[in-house]
């Protein structure tokens, strides 16, 4: 198949065109950047020029495909509800070129959508409340719209995903403790992150987009739940900065606009994921990279 994959630049979807290509598809990869087509070139993918804001160029790059892998999304977080609505935008635009067809369209979202219950897992059969607080909902939202007009769309949902390099949230985490010279979680630090290799989630991606299930939801989840207060303490080794408790409030000066995601616990399961799609993550895990990782260059 010929995928057009957004986000193709990205720390995620870098790792999806090889993934893709290695399985014999063709990959139409989005770019705005001379340096992103450059490198879709150098790895065997043709280039699509577009933008998020441009949702006719993401109508475009699916028309002339078979399938699309969604990655894409502006980080910045000082716009980030704003952001969210463009994500929504972007995948109507995506979904609008696939209506009456059954190629297939792959969007990402955060396993926190499953987290119905307190303490609980999220799973993938857990869908988020319609008034969800969480700007992101703005994603599945729109998957919904999408998929009742017809199309054949389905959810990936990530955990933090990692290799020695990046780790997600974890990454500004460690940006945090390098700056203010400790390694801060909250309260006695058990609350969970789930967590996945950047290589079994791109593989996860192509066997969604494979299996081509109309509104499956899959947990990209190798590791359920990982305590903060591990993650604090490796991050604490690796800057050789103190691992420190803190509490609520002074969370909330310490890690800023990150804090309350900080002290959540978002525990996550993938049983059905890997069930479903015989799917099985092969690691490393999240401690083993944030070990292996190069504290001195940040
Ligand atoms: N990494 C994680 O642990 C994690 C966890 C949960 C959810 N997610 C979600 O997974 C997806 C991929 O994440 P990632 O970590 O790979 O992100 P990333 O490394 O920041 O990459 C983002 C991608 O989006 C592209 N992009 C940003 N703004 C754009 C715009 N206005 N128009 C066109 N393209 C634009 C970037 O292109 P440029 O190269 O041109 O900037 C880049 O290819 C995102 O939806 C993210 O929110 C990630």
């Amino acid at each position: 198949m010929r995928i057009f994959v957004t986000g193709a630049t990205g720390f995620i979807g870098s790792t999806i065109v090889p993934e893709l290509l290695k399985a014999g598809h063709r990959v139409l990869g989005l770019t705005r950047s001379e340096a992103g087509a450059q490198s879709f070139i150098a790895a065997g993918a043709e280039v699509h020029r577009g933008t998020l804001e441009d949702p006719e160029s993401l109508r475009s790059g699916a028309a002339q495909s078979d399938g699309v892998i969604h990655c894409a999304f502006d980080h910045d977080f000082s716009n980030f509800v704003a952001n969210c609505e463009k994500d929504r935008r972007a995948i109507e635009a995506l979904g609008a070129a696939f209506a009456g067809s059954d190629r297939p369209l792959v969007i990402t979202s955060g396993t926190g959508m499953g987290n119905t219950v307190p303490g609980q897992p999220a799973i993938e059969d857990n869908l988020p409340d319609p008034n969800h607080p969480h700007p992101r909902a703005a994603s599945e939202q729109a998957t919904a719209t999408v998929l009742q007009s017809g199309v054949n769309v389905s959810v990936v949902r990530l955990p933090q995903v990692h290799n020695t390099v990046k780790q997600g949230f974890v990454t500004h985490v460690v940006a945090l403790a390098r700056e203010k010279g400790i390694s801060a979680y909250v309260g006695d630090g058990f609350n969970r992150w789930p967590a996945a290799h950047v290589l079994d989630t791109a593989r996860l991606y192509r066997l969604a987009l494979e299996k081509r299930e109309a509104g499956s939801i899959y947990n990209a989840v190798a590791e359920e739940g990982i305590r903060m207060r591990d993650i604090a303490e490796v991050i604490g080794r690796g800057l050789k900065v103190p691992a420190v408790a803190l509490s609520l409030e002074e969370a909330a000066g310490h890690f800023g606009w990150i804090a309350a995601f900080v002290s959540a616990d978002l525990p996550a399961s993938s049983a059905l994921t890997q069930k479903r799609l015989g799917w099985h993550p092969t690691g490393p895990g999240m401690i083993a990279d944030l070990e292996q990782m190069r504290y001195a260059t940040p």
